[in-house]
């Protein structure tokens, strides 16, 4: 780029440093000094590789936020088009940079050139509330502490959770309305349904009144947590006061409890993790563990209501489908569902898998990356975020077959389309950080579903599309209304 001034080295430096600096104001994360980002914008770079584009004018950073909140998926699909696979975006004071594609989620997940640490940017996002998470953590702390947390995920333990589980999920079906009914917001159901599970299988809590109050505690904390509220200061009445005092009630919740729960018999996850697996020096201290639950429930609740709620606003759709899942249920047999039974579902199975390709409850994740790295012929420079979008590789047409319809069987052996990229399907993650509670997550949902199809028809009217809000993690903008009739015989 000539400036015009390259026989008056002062003038040219003046302009050179005036275009950086409005630059890194309108379209820039000003949060550090980048000696390299100064010298690519002075045309003095060595540097063979490209830099990142930017999806969007600085001044238009809120309008494209706004279009991208608005529909992420077609917003990505757009860009892409536009510009390519790896772009920057502005998120309200902060940039990312975008990865798009399998070979995007590869580089970031797999992380071979440990250039990509999860603490720095998750921390950012949710640290207020959820420090200490597994997320949150890297390296050699991040291994030490899941082996630790695997102990609560074995077999037996999971056995024992779905029996919990069982009693709160029979429990609250048998309150579904039938016949001639207002509408009933399914989602909303399911929301509280997996909050009473996660007091009763993670805390092991079964006084009604405190699971009451612990589950309010807990969505005053994920609401404070969520990318709208941008307010610090914790003053009586707003959000971030609200998620405070809740965060604190959990916190001495918790760590009033723990020296009872280590000398207990209990099988709640509490109990597990609070007890450790053989010696004391296997099990974590009272701060870990109050963290490491908290970020459990968080982590463990609006994923599966989420992925209840996808599939069975998919089955209400796709009756034909609903009606094989239920053949499916009573072909086990007459008596009550077993945990061993649960892995006898292979088409409630492809329906979940489906339900989760088509809406990712986390349809994107975010990394730091500490080192340059390449992408694309692109290079990504150390102390930027990034961000990959399994809400996008999942429609990519190179990956799926009329990735719009709903069509569970795609996940068959027969056609196993999710096995076309190692990454191509990753709805719980990869690498070193994938979904820990996977296993969890889909007995929940297999209970759920297998247990409702027993019982109930589920139907949403002809034309019915379920809209969507962005703003924090997707969620049913109108709770996702469902007419619900009884199965008979
Ligand atoms: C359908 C439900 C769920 C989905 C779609 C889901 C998705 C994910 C994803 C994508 C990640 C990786 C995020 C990243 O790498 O940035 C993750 C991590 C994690 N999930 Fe889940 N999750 C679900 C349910 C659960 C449940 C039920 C639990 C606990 C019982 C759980 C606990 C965790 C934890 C602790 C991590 C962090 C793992 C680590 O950093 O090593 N999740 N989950």
């Amino acid at each position: 780029m000539s400036s015009g001034f390259d026989d008056q080295p002062l003038a040219f430096l003046t302009y050179d440093v005036y275009y950086w600096l409005v630059t890194q104001i309108l379209t820039e994360n000003t949060r550090g000094f980048d000696l390299g980002r100064l010298l690519n914008a002075f045309g003095r770079s060595k540097d063979p590789k490209e830099p990142v584009p930017l999806a969007h004018n600085g001044m238009h950073a809120l309008i494209e936020l706004r279009k991208f909140l608005r529909d992420p998926k077609s917003y990505l699909f757009t860009k892409e088009a536009e510009i390519g696979p790896i772009f920057k975006m502005n998120f309200l004071g902060s940039q990312s940079v975008i990865l798009l594609g399998p070979d995007a989620n590869e580089l970031v997940f797999v992380n071979r050139e440990q250039a990509f640490m999860n603490q720095p940017a998750w921390e950012e996002q949710i640290g207020r509330y959820f420090r200490g998470g597994l997320l949150l953590r890297d390296g050699a702390e991040h291994r030490a502490h899941r082996l630790m947390m695997n102990f609560a995920f074995t077999d037996a333990a999971l056995r024992s959770y779905v029996e919990d589980m069982q009693r709160v999920i029979k429990r609250r079906l048998d309150r579904f309305p039938t016949g001639d009914h207002p509408p009933f917001l399914l989602y909303n159901e399911i929301k509280q349904m997996t909050l009473e599970v996660a007091s009763e299988v993670f805390l092991g809590e079964r006084d009604v009144a405190l699971v009451r109050k612990l589950n309010k505690a807990f969505l005053d904390i994920v609401q404070a947590s969520g990318p709208g509220n941008i307010n610090p200061f914790a003053i009586p009445g707003t959000l971030t006061h609200r998620g405070d005092v809740g965060r604190q009630l959990l916190e001495d919740y918790i760590d009033a409890r723990i020296e009872k729960k280590r000398d207990s018999d209990d099988r709640d996850f509490f109990a597990l993790l609070a007890r450790g697996e053989t010696r004391k020096a296997d099990r974590f201290n009272n701060e870990e563990l109050v963290d490491h639950l908290i970020f459990l429930m968080m982590a463990a609740h609006d994923t599966s209501t989420m992925t209840a709620s996808t599939l069975f606003y998919y089955l209400a759709k796709n009756l034909a489908y609903q009606e094989k899942c239920r053949d499916e249920v009573f072909a086990l047999g007459n008596g009550p569902i077993e945990y061993d039974d649960l892995d006898k579902l292979p088409l409630i199975e492809y329906g979940m898998q489906e339900a989760l390709r088509l809406m990712p409850p986390l349809p994107y994740t975010t990394r730091r990356a500490v080192k340059d790295v390449e992408f694309e012929g692109k290079r990504i420079r150390a102390g930027e975020n990034v961000m990959i979008a399994p809400l996008h590789t999942h429609f990519m047409p190179s990956l799926w077959t009329d990735p719009e319809r709903f069509d569970p069987l795609r996940f068959s052996p027969e056609r196993a389309e999710h096995k076309r990229h190692r990454f191509g399907y990753v709805p719980f993650g990869g690498g070193v950080h994938k979904c820990i509670g996977m296993r969890f997550a889909e007995l929940e949902v297999r209970t759920l579903v297998a247990h409702a199809l027993q019982r109930y028809r589920f139907y949403v009217p002809e034309g019915y599309e379920l809209p969507l809000n962005f703003t924090s993690l997707p969620i049913p903008a109108d709770g996702l209304p469902i007419r619900i009739e009884r199965v008979k015989g």
